[in-house]
């Protein structure tokens, strides 16, 4: 969650496109890299993505644990799910791989750090209300830290980037449907990696 400031969300329809596509967000800046399993593609663009070097590359939508072990038997480095059950929480634990379960209210941070986890996608960001929510939402969880995902874009990235409990923002908007454009992909990485963290400098590492 500190390597960059946004983690693009990628929904892959043809692993013959997991390879460029990764080749041109790492080439932009954006290293780590979430592939969801929302596609019949998804464990093979894994499997391609980490060819590419300097790639750190994980699985969404990760709903149970078939979906855990398949992705991590693809390669996948890290584990994001949309929400936090209590079997497939323990069974990702573990396993060991970094997991950044989705909450989107109080009670599931609680059943989170109840399991030993701070880390969280906060999901869907803005439509469960947004900064203003994520923000009252964290106030009595200063130990927990969160990747906001759901509705961002590279205009709103910032203001999320600047709350202190934020350490990166996740979203599709990065690749765009259909063929790709790698020209494209480039740009928008390399605008994503620009983004600073200015407002919530200086901070202590957990
Ligand atoms: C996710 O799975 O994290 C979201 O679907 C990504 O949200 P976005 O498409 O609104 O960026």
């Amino acid at each position: 969650m500190r390597t960059s400031p946004v983690i693009p969300v990628l929904v892959i329809d043809d692993a013959a496109t997991a390879l460029p596509i990764a080749r041109a967000l790492v080439a932009g800046g954006l290293k780590v890299l979430e592939v969801t399993l929302r596609t019949k593609a998804a464990l093979d663009a894994i499997r391609e993505m980490q060819r590419v070097d300097g790639s750190i590359v994980g699985a969404g939508t990760v709903l149970n644990e078939t979906d855990l072990h398949a992705a991590l038997d693809a390669g996948a480095e890290f584990i994001v799910a949309p929400g936090l059950t209590e079997t497939l929480g323990r069974a990702a634990i573990k396993s060991g791989a970094p997991f950044l379960p989705g909450i989107a209210n109080a009670g599931d941070i609680m059943r989170g750090l109840d399991m030993g986890l701070t880390h969280f996608k906060f999901f869907p960001a803005e439509a469960a209300g947004g900064i203003a929510a994520l923000r009252a939402i964290s106030a009595p969880f200063g130990m927990a830290k969160f990747c906001p995902t759901g509705g961002i874009t590279l205009t709103t990235a910032a203001d999320w980037l600047a709350l202190p409990s934020v350490l990166c923002v996740g979203g599709s908007w990065i690749v765009g449907k259909g063929p790709p454009d790698l020209a494209a992909i480039t740009a928008a990485a390399r605008a994503c990696a620009a983004l600073t963290r200015q407002a919530r400098e200086p901070r202590a590492e957990p």
